[in-house]
């Protein structure tokens, strides 16, 4: 048995409206039954473009939001029916570090303050001397000097300010770390490092990652096996190395289109596919595939039937009824991928569901493209809300940049030169009073009359997942 096991996860967040009497006017399908195992000692790498749900799976592993049906098992037990207090107990043994790590961390606790806080709630080490000791054995582990202990978050560069987000997931002796989007707010230099530490402490440490990113580049290096979200579901999923020689889902083959290849001859010769129309919403998912409304290969059956997520064979599973034909060329195009399909997105987005797609839209030849970051980027304008409905508007999906392929970073993480370095950057002089504001980000977009619940600070998630917060969401079926 993997050590982590979901089966058919879904989190539907409840619309609501009205000013005395809250109703119920539809759901957010944030996550719409995810079945997925991540083995003890390895990565599973969860990508996807914004909004389609990463954070909130990893949340709901946490139970930091209500899963609305399915199981987490952990280690044999189904966290999504643990009561609170127990809980509680295997909060320690799942972590997460955040994207933001400035927003996570509280302004006015000190690194020592910070780190211990778990720790004593959760019974490590014997008292104060003996956590102290603790925290700068892992503040040396992830390259941070001791006298950092003193110090407070405003004091650090962004890539020493994930290294305490991670050090604090590290004190607690975590079996799992969820780590999402841990390096996208860095600079490309410090992605490396982090990315580089978080491989070399799960050698060391023996620890099992889930991490997400929307950049398949941050993912590969470090994942053992890739999962790729659309909309709430898994559309593909596959041995990191079988996704990126072979990938069988059309939404996967238009991520893996945007990546560069370092050789400029491969480069020129790459067929690049610039998905139409926009990232679906979430409240109003489109009936059959979901990615019918987008699907350069889209067919009658499409609109109509859901595909299962099937395994091909050697654990490379798929959700499309015709990743065979697509793959031996049996079918062809149904809409255009060039660069008329980004300029085509507004016309796409009124496909209609119940009605053949193919018949609709017309065989389009693909143009020869020459190769830019440019032209790699995905485009994907603000979904059309329904009058009632308030979603998160999904912005991009962003090409990975070209040259910010982690392995070919250095992987120097520890030494105090790294420190200095880091220490020197602009971040680390940011003024006191900017810490403070970005410590509590901005809410996702949210209409307080219109009544999608909002998100909790970054403090009360943090003292949740570690859990020492007042009692954190509890899960209900
Ligand atoms: N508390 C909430 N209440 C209602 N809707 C929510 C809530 N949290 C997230 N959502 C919605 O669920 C969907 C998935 O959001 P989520 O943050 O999980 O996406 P994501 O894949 O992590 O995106 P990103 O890459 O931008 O972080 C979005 O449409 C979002 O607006
Ligand atoms: S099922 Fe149809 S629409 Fe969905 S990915 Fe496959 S070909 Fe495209
Ligand atoms: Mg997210």
């Amino acid at each position: 048995m993997s050590l982590l096991e979901l089966d058919d996860v879904k989190v539907h967040f409840p619309v609501k409206k009205g000013v005395f009497f809250d109703r119920t006017v539809g759901h957010v399908y944030a996550v719409d039954g995810i079945s997925l195992s991540v083995e003890a000692g390895q990565t599973y790498g969860l990508v996807g473009e914004s909004g389609c749900g990463k954070t909130t799976l990893g949340r709901a592993v946490l139970r930091l939001v209500d899963i609305t049906s399915g199981e987490v098992v952990f280690d044999g037990t189904d966290l999504a029916k643990l009561p609170d207090e127990e809980m509680r107990q295997f909060r320690r043994r799942l972590q997460m570090v955040f994207q933001d790590p400035l927003g996570s961390l509280n302004p006015r606790q000190n690194i020592e303050s910070i780190l211990s806080e778990g720790m004593a709630a959760h019974g490590i080490g014997t008292d104060r001397a003996d956590r102290r000791e603790k925290i700068k054995a892992i503040l040396a582990r992830v390259g941070l000097p001791a006298n950092s202990l003193s110090r407070y978050p405003h004091e650090f560069s962004g890539g020493q300010r994930q290294r305490i987000g991670i050090a604090r997931a590290l004190v607690l002796e975590p079996d799992v770390i969820i780590c999402d989007e841990p390096v996208s707010a860095l600079d490309v230099s410090i992605q490396a490092q982090v990315i580089n530490l978080l491989e070399e402490l799960q050698e060391s440490l023996g620890l099992t990652y889930l991490v997400i990113a929307h950049d398949l580049a941050v993912v590969r290096h470090i994942s053992d096996v890739i999962g790729v979200m659309y909309l709430g579901s898994l559309v593909e999923e596959a041995p990191s190395d079988a996704l990126y020689a072979g990938p069988k889902h059309p939404y996967t083959r238009a991520l893996m289109s945007a990546v560069p290849v370092p050789d400029p001859e491969v480069e020129d010769r790459r067929e690049r596919i610039l998905l139409q129309g926009d990232l679906p919403s979430p409240a109003n998912p489109p009936a059959g595939c979901r990615f019918h409304t987008r699907c350069p290969w889209v067919q009658e059956k499409c609109a109509l039937e859901r595909p299962v997520l099937t395994d091909l064979g050697d654990g490379h599973k798929v959700a499309c009824h015709f990743a065979a034909e697509i793959e031996n060329g049996t079918i062809g195009l149904t809409r255009a991928t060039g660069i008329e399909a980004v300029v085509g997105t507004d016309k796409s987005a009124d496909v209609d569901a119940a009605e053949p797609v193919a018949d609709k839209v017309p065989a389009a030849k693909v143009p020869a493209q020459k190769a830019s970051v440019e032209d790699a980027v995905v485009v994907a304008k603000p979904v059309a809300v329904e009058d009632e409905v308030v979603v998160e508007t999904p912005v991009a999906v962003e090409a990975p940049v070209a040259g910010k392929s982690v392995a070919e970073k250095p992987a120097d993480v520890d030494t105090d030169a790294d420190v200095a370095a880091e220490n020197e950057s602009d971040e680390a002089a940011a003024p006191e009073e900017e810490a403070v504001d970005k410590a509590v980000p901005e809410d996702k977009a949210v209409d307080k009359d219109k009544a999608v619940p909002e998100d909790k600070p970054a403090s009360d998630e943090v003292a949740d997942a570690a859990g020492t917060g007042a009692g954190g969401k509890t899960g209900s079926a």
